[in-house]
């Protein structure tokens, strides 16, 4: 196993299921185009680009990491979460409540993400459900502490890792992507070489 606490579904989704998971992210970025998030204070550019779809989405700007409800540059709400997101959760996680937030995470051929915990959500006793599409990536975690000892493997297309448990706020990254080694995304995302879709319940039950 990759980490305790994690779970790695190799090859969860067929290719039919990634082609319309790639068509319901084209629709999503009719609504809600890729935004460049920058770092907090220093507005250093991500190098990926993002979206979201659902009530609340993750972003990131001069002033923070936050959820919110519309998207930064057209202010527009989040495309609504997809029943088959909705479905995906259900069966892989059991958890008692919905996502709320569905980030759309599109890695161009050079782009990677440094080592990070998900701890923007109030409810840190939900998973969160990565799904990956396109080519392959360098995927890196390790534990709670930003210096414990970490490994890293590769995440194909139709790949599903669920962080939960004593994983749930493990650091975690993408090294590289592995170039040309999907065409998944050459006819709808020529630009992009990877899209990761993270589901995320953000808020309490009850607050
Ligand atoms: C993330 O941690 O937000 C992205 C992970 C991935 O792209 O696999
Ligand atoms: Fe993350």
């Amino acid at each position: 196993m990759i980490v305790s606490g994690a779970r790695y579904l190799p090859g969860y989704l067929n290719p039919a299921d990634q082609k319309m998971l790639v068509e319901m992210v084209r629709e999503i970025t009719i609504e809600a185009p890729p935004f460049t998030p920058v770092m907090p204070r220093t507005g250093k550019p991500f190098s990926v680009t993002m979206t979201n779809c659902g009530a609340l989405g993750w972003v990131s700007d001069r002033t923070g990491y936050r959820y919110q409800t519309h998207h930064p540059d057209n202010g527009a709400p989040w495309p609504s979460m997809p029943p088959i997101l909705l479905n995906l959760w259900q069966t892989l996680t059991g958890y008692d409540q919905p996502p709320e937030a569905c980030l759309v995470n599109f890695y161009a051929a050079m782009a990677r993400m440094g080592l990070h915990v998900d701890g923007d959500e109030a409810d840190r006793a939900a998973p969160v459900l990565s799904i990956s599409l396109g080519d392959a990536a360098l995927f890196r975690i390790g534990g709670t502490k930003r210096g414990d000892p970490t490994s890293s493997f590769r995440v194909q297309t139709g790949d599903i890792v669920i962080l939960e448990n004593e994983s749930r706020l493990a650091y975690h990254g993408v090294d590289r992507i592995i170039s040309a080694s999907s065409t998944l995304l050459a006819r709808s995302f020529p630009d992009i070489s990877r899209i990761n879709l993270t589901l995320r319940r953000v808020t309490r039950p009850g607050g």
